[in-house]
């Protein structure tokens, strides 16, 4: 019987030199595209947090894949955490540095009830940036972090080390 963990990571495609020379890419699409290895992932991320969140806070745009499916599993709702300039009505953003450039992320202001635990979801945790911002947008509009849940983990870029020891942060894969 394969484990969670054995089943994502038979599906990971390793690409060299993409999207610039020098970056090694993990691909999750072959792992979005299998039933089974996407409910395996769902199941993966969200096992360890299981009755500790109450909305699973998606990242645009791999981890909104993610967060769905973690969505239809545990019955919790997602928070769509989006890139800037896509949201119309009031929000909160955050600035953060990628692997490779530069963004910003957004939330709708008043989204989620007060207080409200968010599990944050994505595919990647490479530098920690995104995650980050996601999850300072989170306290900003008042609500809490429950935890971040990641597919894969790539440790050389010290991500776990940037987010401090704030929040519970796990990672099915390392690499
Ligand atoms: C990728 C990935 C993570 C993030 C990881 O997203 O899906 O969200 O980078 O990098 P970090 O830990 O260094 O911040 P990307 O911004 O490429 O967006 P996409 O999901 O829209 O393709
Ligand atoms: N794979 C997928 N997404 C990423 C990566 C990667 O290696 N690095 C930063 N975002």
């Amino acid at each position: 019987e394969q484990s969670a963990g054995e089943l994502v990571a038979s599906r990971i495609a390793t690409i060299p030199d993409f999207p610039e020379p020098g970056v090694t890419f993990r691909d999750l699409t072959p792992v979005f595209a299998s039933a089974p290895a996407l409910h395996a992932l769902a199941t993966g991320l969200t096992d360890p947090f299981a009755g500790r969140f109450d909305e699973i806070g998606g990242v645009e745009a791999r981890g909104f894949l993610i967060a769905g499916a973690a969505s239809a599993l545990t019955g919790a709702g997602v928070l769509t955490v989006r890139k800037a300039g896509k949201l119309p009505r009031a929000v909160l953003r955050e600035e953060y540095d990628l692997e490779y450039g530069r963004a910003a992320l957004e939330v709708h202001e008043g989204e989620l009830a007060p207080g409200a635990r968010v599990l944050i979801v994505d595919d990647v945790l490479a530098t920690g940036g995104t995650v980050a911002a996601a999850a300072r947008l989170v306290e900003r509009a008042g609500w809490q972090v429950a935890g971040i849940s990641v597919a894969l983990e790539l440790t050389a870029l010290g991500g776990r080390a940037a987010l401090g020891d704030r929040y519970e942060i796990f990672s099915l894969l390392q690499y």
